[in-house]
């Protein structure tokens, strides 16, 4: 048996083959169109194995897709691809609607002719699992109750909007082609292995070199954060036992405002890694200009993972955000080879002088 994994030279990708591999003899085929967020660097445990095959290449690539699909015969395939940084759909959303929209499109179409040539046995027990996100749900008030899997899609963002279109073609090839679908909505994830344009990494690298630690608005925003190997084990486990045509929320527990994070990760740094000048890295904090239509609070009712499926994070954020500093400053050479000059353009695009 062998399953077919989009995306996974990304963040959350590349930890999910990690723990899949660890877990599991299974071989994954994972395709990857190796944008600037996705990084092989990230994969070179898995250089040799032969368990683990690679392939370039762009989910929206109907003829690649076709033949991976006929050659490896995968009994599932979970698509991880998409753009996914909040601020680029600001500055560009074009590749937004190209990947998450038009490229899950052709993904599940692809996918629809594959599985309805597959003999009944197999057909049956196939899935396609969608991973998306909680902000396709908008935005809460502080009084409001966290998003539960039958929310009103509200979605802000263009990386929402076009994460929020692609849930609901994931959904129409369900009810109209009987494709069998799992659909996982997660908070926000933090982690080793993720691109420092996010606000947890970016916080770290940049308090370690001096440079101003950016907090949006009035930093009051609140988001649910998890640890990316724990939504890893949400996504196996749904992917295990999930109901076909059911969607899946997925969180922490864990509400924080921003400025409580960046806080959280001064502290811990202190710890590990004092400042040189003995100051508090918390003094480089700098309140910039807000994120245009800036969601104000995300929460996730995480309720029906946990009761139908048996599923709780096992981090805690202080846990996870100690295991998350500590291997950043244990790899420089991942650090460097993502900052180079592309990432330093999109600081200065950013975030100016
Ligand atoms: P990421 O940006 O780190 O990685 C995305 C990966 O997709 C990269 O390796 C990139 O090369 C690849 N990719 C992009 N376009 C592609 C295409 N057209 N064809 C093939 N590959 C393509 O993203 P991530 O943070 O790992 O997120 C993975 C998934 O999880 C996304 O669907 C995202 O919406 C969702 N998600 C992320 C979070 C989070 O906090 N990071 C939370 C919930 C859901
Ligand atoms: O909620 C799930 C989503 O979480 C995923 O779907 C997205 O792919 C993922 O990028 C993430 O989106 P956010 O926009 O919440 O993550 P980001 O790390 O970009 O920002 C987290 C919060 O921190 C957000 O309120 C914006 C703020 N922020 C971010 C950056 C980069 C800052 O204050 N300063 C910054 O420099």
């Amino acid at each position: 048996m062998t399953i077919l994994v989009t995306g996974c030279a990304g963040f959350i990708g590349s930890n999910f083959v990690r723990q899949w591999l660890s877990s599991c003899g299974e071989p994954i085929v994972n395709l990857d169109k190796l944008t600037y967020a996705g990084n092989l660097a990230s994969l070179d445990d898995f250089k040799a194995d032969a368990r683990h095959i690679f392939v370039t290449g762009d989910i929206g690539d109907h003829v690649l897709v076709s033949r991976l699909l006929s050659e490896f015969k995968p009994r599932a395939v979970l698509n991880f691809a998409a753009e996914s940084h909040v601020d680029r759909a600001i500055l560009g959303p074009e590749d937004f609607v190209q990947t998450n929209i038009v490229g899950t499109f052709k993904l599940l179409e692809a996918v629809r002719g594959y599985w309805n040539a597959l003999p009944e046995a197999e057909r049956s027990a196939f899935r396609f699992l969608h991973v998306s996100t909680d902000e396709v749900y908008g935005s809460l008030t502080p009084a409001d109750p966290p998003f539960a899997e039958d929310n009103r899609y509200e979605p802000n963002s263009p990386y929402s909007a076009s994460k929020a279109a692609s849930d609901h073609l994931v959904r129409a090839w369900h009810q109209t082609y009987g494709l069998p679908v799992l659909t996982t909505n997660c908070s926000n994830n933090y982690g080793p292995y993720q691109f420092p344009e996010k606000l947890i990494p970016l916080v770290i690298l940049n308090a370690l070199s001096g440079k101003p630690l950016p907090i949006y608005g009035d930093g009051l925003q609140v988001r649910d954060w998890l640890f990316v190997e724990d939504h890893c084990r949400a996504i196996m486990r749904v992917l295990d036992a999930g109901k076909i045509g059911e969607t899946y929320n997925i969180g922490g527990h864990n509400e924080m405002a921003n400025i409580d994070v960046v806080r959280t990760i001064c502290a811990v740094l202190g710890e590990l890694r004092a400042r040189p000048d003995g100051k508090a890295y918390a003094d480089q904090i700098t309140y910039v200009k807000d994120r245009p239509g800036h969601d104000r609070r995300y929460a996730i009712d995480a309720r029906k993972i946990g009761s139908d499926l048996g599923w709780r994070p096992l981090e805690t954020f202080e846990t996870g955000m100690s295991k998350t500093v500590a291997w950043y400053l244990s790899h420089p050479d991942w650090v460097e080879g993502v900052t180079s000059g592309a990432y330093r353009g999109w600081v200065a695009k950013q975030y100016g002088a």
